[in-house]
């Protein structure tokens, strides 16, 4: 089986992306995961929609993602759209549990170099994305196959297998990971 496949296409993330041009201090707020790929730190950009509590955080990130319940972050009270496009993953999946929900940025030229995704969390959940900014000079790629989507394409990957993401296009991609159970 792939690990990675197209699943739906044409989901409007028109207002996803209104809600984050109106809000860019959202970005960046939490460095705790885009600082362990290594690259050039302005390559990714995040923002953590939902996720363990930050209050549990000690420092510690191996330790935060232990196992735990998750919770949604203040940021999601401006991107509500972000809100939606997660339930309407879920419903689409069938899933009774909704846990960690991220927006990641690539910078035009940049990239997320190959890595695995460990611990409880990455294996503990289905992974989605919706693309909400990308185009067909950026990928998700792995070893024997690659992805390349558009604005509203829905798809479903594994991490736990070596993966990596070019953005070689002149605009951000933005992608919107539901986590799912
Ligand atoms: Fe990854």
């Amino acid at each position: 089986m792939k690990p990675i496949q197209l699943v739906a296409s044409g989901w409007d993330v028109g207002p996803l992306q209104g809600q984050l041009d109106a809000h860019p201090e959202l970005w960046d707020e939490h460095r705790q995961r885009t600082t362990i790929y290594e690259g050039p730190h302005g390559d990714v950009s995040d923002v953590w929609c939902r996720y363990n509590d930050f209050g549990n955080f000690t420092g510690d990130m191996a330790a935060f993602n232990e196992p735990h319940a998750s919770v949604w972050y203040p940021s999601i009270t401006k991107i509500p759209a972000a809100w939606s496009l997660a339930r309407k993953v879920q419903r689409f999946a069938k899933a009774e549990k909704l846990g960690g929900v991220l927006l990641t940025r690539i910078r035009p030229g940049g990239q997320v170099k190959p890595h695995i995704d460990s611990g409880w969390h990455a294996s503990h959940y289905r992974k989605f994305c919706v693309s909400i900014k990308a185009d067909h000079n950026q990928a998700f790629c792995f070893d024997d196959c690659e992805l390349r989507t558009v604005d509203g394409d829905v798809f479903e990957f594994r991490n736990d297998v070596t993966h990596w993401v070019p953005n070689q296009s002149a605009r951000e991609r933005i992608s919107l990971i539901v986590c799912v159970r």
